[in-house]
C-alpha cells in the first residue's frame, strides 16, 4: 500500500482529500498547455478530477487499489501538481502510474526527478517489483524525463508495443524497482 505522505528533498506528497478538488482541477486545467503531445491532458470538468478523488479517498483502507496524491513545494506547500497510481496494475507487483502532472510554473526545477525518485524508493519498500508509465510518442519531454529516471525496457501495452490510446500512437516504458 502507498504511504499516505511522505516528504523528500524540496516535495511533500499527500494523500489527496475532497476538499482539494477544485485546486486539483485548476491544476490539470493549466497542464492543458500539453494537450497536443498528450491527449490525457484534454480539458474535464472539476465533477470529474472530483469522481477520482473520491475513489482514491474510498479506496485508501484497501491493501492494493488506485491512488492519487498531491504533490507540494516550499514552506507554504503550494501545490506543485499531482499523480494516479493503480496498484498491482497490470499484474501483481506492478505500479501504474497513470497521470503524472506538475503545474507548467513548477517545471523544470527537479520537482518530477525528486518525486519519482523518491516514489521509486517507497514502492520497492512496499513490495512492488516494477513501475509502469505509458507515455505517448509525440511526448518527447515526457520520454526524455522517464527514461532518465530508469523507465528504460518499453514492454506491449495492450498486445503491442506501440499502442494507441485516444487515438494517438503511445508506448509503456517500465522500470525495475530492485537492485
Ligand atoms: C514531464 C514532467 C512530469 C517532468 O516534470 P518536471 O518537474 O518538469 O521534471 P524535472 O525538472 O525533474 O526534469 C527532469 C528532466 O526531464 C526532462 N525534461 C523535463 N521537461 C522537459 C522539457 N520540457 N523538454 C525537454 N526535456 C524535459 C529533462 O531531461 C529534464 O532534465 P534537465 O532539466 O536537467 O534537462 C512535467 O514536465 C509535466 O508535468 N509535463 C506535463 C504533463 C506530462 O507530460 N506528464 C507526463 C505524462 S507521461
Amino acid at each position: 500500500m502507498l504511504p499516505r505522505a511522505w516528504s523528500e528533498g524540496q516535495i511533500v506528497v499527500r494523500t489527496v482529500e475532497v476538499a482539494q478538488t477544485p485546486a486539483l482541477h485548476a491544476a490539470v486545467t493549466e497542464c492543458v498547455d500539453i494537450v497536443a503531445l498528450d491527449p490525457t491532458f484534454a480539458e474535464v470538468p472539476e465533477s470529474e478530477v472530483g469522481e477520482l478523488v473520491e475513489q482514491s479517498v474510498a479506496e485508501e483502507a484497501q491493501e492494493r487499489g488506485f491512488r492519487m496524491r498531491s504533490i507540494h513545494v516550499g514552506s507554504a506547500e503550494e501545490l506543485a501538481g499531482y499523480f494516479h497510481l493503480m496498484e498491482d496494475v497490470p499484474t501483481a507487483g506492478d505500479a501504474w502510474l497513470s497521470i503524472l502532472a506538475i503545474r507548467p510554473r513548477f517545471r523544470r526545477s527537479g520537482v518530477g526527478t525528486t518525486l519519482i525518485k523518491s516514489l521509486k524508493r517507497v514502492l520497492a519498500a512496499e513490495g512492488f517489483r516494477f513501475a509502469l508509465a505509458r507515455v505517448y510518442l509525440a511526448n518527447i519531454p515526457a520520454l526524455q524525463f522517464w527514461t532518465r529516471l530508469g523507465f528504460t525496457e518499453i514492454v506491449p501495452h495492450r498486445g503491442d508495443y506501440i499502442g494507441q490510446d485516444l487515438g494517438k500512437p503511445c508506448i509503456v516504458l517500465r522500470a525495475s524497482l530492485g537492485e
